[in-house]
């Protein structure tokens, strides 16, 4: 029997991080440039149904059954399995290999358990839907991060840009003009559980306080999805720098962070924001086509450990 391997992209989220969570629309993309990928292959010689999952990166490599109940990747697979309804697989090997930086805002997590769905639905010659995908794999971020707002599973799944509303069918968005965007990597680690976590003590401390700046995140991710929608790249740079502003009041920024963001708006960019949970991780800047290259060299100079570029492509037919 052959590998059968399951892909996924990293994301980044453009608009919304944290407000989100409280029920405010979030716009978020997917970075097709790192992806998570499991590679599911016959076990030989191995007691019937043992399912080996090995991870390099994170040192694991255990049968399935000798892992915690709550393990998000032996859940991946359980979910799968009972999706699938086959309680009594062939024995297997799931390895997993990911180019998506871990704790840094662009969706590792949910990145690896869309990969181990895909892979393995497809292996046991049951391919899972999308939305059949993205349920499973919003079940696992529970078990990451507590109260996810599921736009990462979304957008990952789908592998489609998104404006996301917590509880509502997701709308894929309409973009006019192709936009550039530098993403840079802090190099500080913060897993996304701890800064949700934070938000939520402060917010019910100051709820009053806290509902005002996710409503104000709120109106900026509306204007950014008609700016987005209009092609009107200026509104949309002018946008990343209130969003900025509203996250550094929310207190999920860094220092590191906000010498990147100077770094790329002095180096040309329209406007920069960081992405995803914050206090670390990953910055993003929409960059202008032509000043790409200066806002990479720029962002290295101010200590990014890495850069990605990615674009965000013109809808069709708009
Ligand atoms: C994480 O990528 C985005 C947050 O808004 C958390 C969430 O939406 O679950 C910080």
């Amino acid at each position: 029997m052959p590998v059968i391997s399951g892909k996924a992209p990293g994301k980044i989220i453009l608009f919304g991080e944290h407000a989100v969570v409280y029920g405010h629309p979030a716009i978020a993309i997917p970075v097709n440039k790192v992806k998570a990928t499991a590679h599911v292959f016959p076990s030989i010689g191995t007691p019937p149904g043992a399912i080996r999952i090995q991870a390099p990166d994170i040192e694991l490599d255990a049968d399935v059954t000798n892992l915690p109940q709550d393990h998000p990747l032996a859940s991946a697979v359980r979910l799968t399995l009972a999706a699938v309804e086959i309680s009594q697989p062939p024995s297997l090997n799931i390895q997993i290999a990911s180019s998506i930086p871990l704790a840094a805002g662009m969706g590792s997590s949910a990145a690896i358990s869309v990969a181990i769905c895909r892979g393995l639905s497809a292996f046991l010659g049951h391919p899972l839907t999308n939305p059949q995908i993205n349920q499973i794999a919003f079940e696992v971020e529970k078990i990451h991060h507590g109260t996810p707002s599921g736009i990462d599973n979304h957008v990952i799944a789908y592998e489609q840009p998104i404006y996301f509303i917590k509880d509502e069918p997701v709308e894929l968005l309409t973009i006019k003009t192709s936009t550039h965007w530098v993403i840079a990597d802090s190099g500080e680690k913060t897993p996304t559980r701890e800064t949700v976590a934070d938000v939520r003590k402060r917010y019910l401390a100051e709820p009053q306080h806290y509902q005002a700046l996710f409503e104000a995140i709120g109106s900026v991710t509306e204007r950014a999805r008609l700016a987005l929608s209009e092609g009107d790249l200026p509104a949309l740079g002018i946008l990343m720098k209130e969003n900025q502003a509203l996250l550094e009041a929310l207190d999920v920024s860094s220092t590191r962070l906000e010498n990147l963001i100077h770094a790329a708006n002095t180096a040309g960019a329209l406007g920069a924001k960081l992405s995803g949970g914050g206090r670390g991780g990953n910055m993003i800047a929409l960059a202008p086509p032509d000043q790409t290259d200066n806002i990479v060299q720029a962002l290295k100079d101010a200590g990014a450990v890495h850069t990605i570029t990615t674009r965000l492509n013109q809808s069709e037919g708009a």
